[in-house]
């Protein structure tokens, strides 16, 4: 099977599937029923590929630190026929539920596929930890990287020494650097380092998968991503910058003993301290990343709600044609439907 043309023609039932998942969720705007919102986005992607002649295997699903209803490792999407071609599917139906439930900004749809050309051999890594440590940076960092191979790019170096390093292959002023993470406890250290540095700080209070692809993206405002997140967001950021040229290093962590000691029973103890990149999370041959907003982020605008007309945003992204696409989709309420797997019908948005 020639995975590049089934990439062409199936990355767009991926768009599909992620402005239905928004447009489903709008209705859950600022009502506090974050669970709700979740539900409505996951029925609406697996509507979608019930009619899509694919293999889904999902091997990255809602992250085991929700407890959410979803769709979870080891569900399929598609049809399952048996000639359909092989995708491992990495998903978070929204990611940002949180925000969802009170109206606040950084909520997106997003998931990600990568062709497994051999049953054996995984196209994405699932980490089997809630938390990750993630560090994630543009293609120009990238390059200063390659040459310079003592750089200080690394989640034990020095955050002044990184940053010294990260403006200058941008070719700024650490004060004219912009570091995103995601607020919480846990980040103290990092907020301190970050402002001693003298960088500006931009703090989100959930959905890092925006604020992680961002540094890749010109005119995103966001230079570095630097924070502690969830595991499968930390993977969907790996496709989306398989794809950009970018790159993220991710390794496992810790709230607790209890924490660790369950990881250590299904990870090796060199898996456990190891710092992941890129290319080992996404390993495949090729991947395609989509998202679609549901609230405005640093990656794309949220859902547009005008009379009988909802605009979405979308992007789609491919890492084999480094192709990336922005969709905005005007779509018709009075005659547009959704087909959801609940009922295996089509419904109006609103
Ligand atoms: P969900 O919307 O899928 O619940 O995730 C939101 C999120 O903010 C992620 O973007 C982030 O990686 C993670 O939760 C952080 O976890 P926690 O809220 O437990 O600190």
């Amino acid at each position: 099977m020639n995975y590049q043309d089934v990439e062409r023609t199936i990355e767009f039932e991926f768009v599909r599937a992620t402005e239905n998942a928004a447009l489903n969720t709008i209705k859950w705007l600022g009502r506090g029923e974050k669970e709700q919102a979740d539900a409505a986005a996951c029925d609406a992607i697996l509507g979608v590929f019930d009619i899509v002649p694919v293999r889904g295997a999902v091997v990255i699903g809602e992250g085991i630190k929700d407890n959410a209803p979803g769709i979870f490792l080891g569900d399929r999407l598609g049809t399952w026929a048996p000639d359909a071609p092989y995708f491992d599917i990495a998903l978070d139906p929204i990611d940002g539920t949180t925000n969802i439930g009170k109206g606040l900004p950084n909520a997106i749809s997003v998931m990600s596929a990568s062709p497994r050309l051999d049953p054996g051999t995984p196209a994405m890594i699932n980490i089997p930890a809630f938390y990750v440590e993630k560090l994630a940076y543009g293609p120009r960092v990238v390059a200063a990287m390659a040459r310079h191979p003592g750089h200080p790019v690394s989640l034990d170096a020095p955050v002044g020494a990184l940053l010294d390093f990260v403006a200058g292959a941008l070719d700024k002023r650490v004060p004219e650097l912009v570091v995103a993470t995601i607020d919480r406890p846990r980040s103290a250290p990092l907020i301190a380092a970050v402002r001693g540095a003298g960088a500006a700080l931009r703090m989100i209070s959930d959905g890092d998968v925006t604020a992680a692809v961002a540094p890749s993206l010109a005119d995103s405002g966001v230079d570095l991503f630097y924070g502690i997140g969830g595991a499968p967001e930390g993977v969907l950021t790996a496709a989306a910058l398989k794809c950009l040229g970018g790159d993220i290093q991710l390794r496992m962590w810790f709230k607790d003993e209890r924490q660790r000691a369950d990881t250590a029973r299904v990870a090796t103890p060199a898996d456990l301290r190891r710092v992941f990149f890129s290319r080992d999370l996404v390993p495949g041959q090729s991947a395609i990343f989509c998202a679609t907003g549901v609230t405005d982020s640093a990656l794309l605008p949220g859902v547009k709600l005008i009379g009988a007309t909802a605009i979405t945003h979308s992007i789609l992204m491919r890492a084999r044609s480094r192709t990336v696409r922005y969709i905005r989709a005007v779509h018709n309420l009075k005659e547009k439907t959704i087909r959801l797997r609940g009922d295996s019908a089509f419904h109006t948005v609103i």
